[in-house]
């Protein structure tokens, strides 16, 4: 792909980075995206329909909410997430951040700097980021439908986790 003068430096003004995106740079997100695992929650639908949901769909967040002990999460928007932090910030969270259940946060924390800079370009190709997830609530708080529950025997007193 060539990008004309003005938005090679439309880009470079929003990236804040030296470099802009190339072709690779692109696919190798994209890949991330799938092999990574990051879509089977952060595009709503893309577990039930087998992977087949359009790009132009990913990375929207979901409003499927996680239950469990930590109360009730949702997979947030990365499109909304990432277009907050420039490359450097989105690198340092991204290798430090803990994150509650079901996020595998140190596969995120794992990633190496080229695969963090490739997901963070990817997802700002990604266009329009529409709404956000619905906010986390807190433990106890009976969630609305759809839910993804875990069930947990009740632990007798003093027991470990
Ligand atoms: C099993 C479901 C699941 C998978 C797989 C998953 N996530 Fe998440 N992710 C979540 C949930 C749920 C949260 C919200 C956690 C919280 O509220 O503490 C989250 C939070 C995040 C956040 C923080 C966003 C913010 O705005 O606070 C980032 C970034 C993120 N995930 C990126 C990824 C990436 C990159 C991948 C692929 C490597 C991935 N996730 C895979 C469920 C998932």
């Amino acid at each position: 792909m060539r990008m004309t003068g003005a938005l090679a430096l439309a880009f470079l003004s929003a990236s804040g980075t030296a470099t802009a995106a190339d072709d690779a740079t692109l696919a190798r997100g994209r890949y991330l995206a799938v092999v990574a695992g990051c879509n089977d929650c952060h595009t709503a639908g893309f577990t039930t329909h087998g992977g087949k949901v359009p790009e132009t769909a990913w990375f929207k967040g979901d409003t499927l909410g996680y239950a469990g002990p930590w109360g009730t999460t949702y997979a947030p928007n990365l499109r909304l997430t990432i277009a907050r932090m420039d490359l450097p910030a989105w690198t340092a969270w991204a290798r430090s951040v803990v994150l509650r259940p079901p996020m595998p946060y140190w596969s995120l924390n794992a990633m190496s700097d080229a695969d963090l800079a490739a997901l963070w370009h990817f997802t700002r190709s990604l266009g329009e980021p529409g709404p956000p997830a619905p906010t986390a609530l807190p433990p106890g708080e009976e969630p609305p439908l759809p839910v993804f529950r875990l069930v947990m025997p009740a632990m007798p007193p003093g027991a470990p986790d």
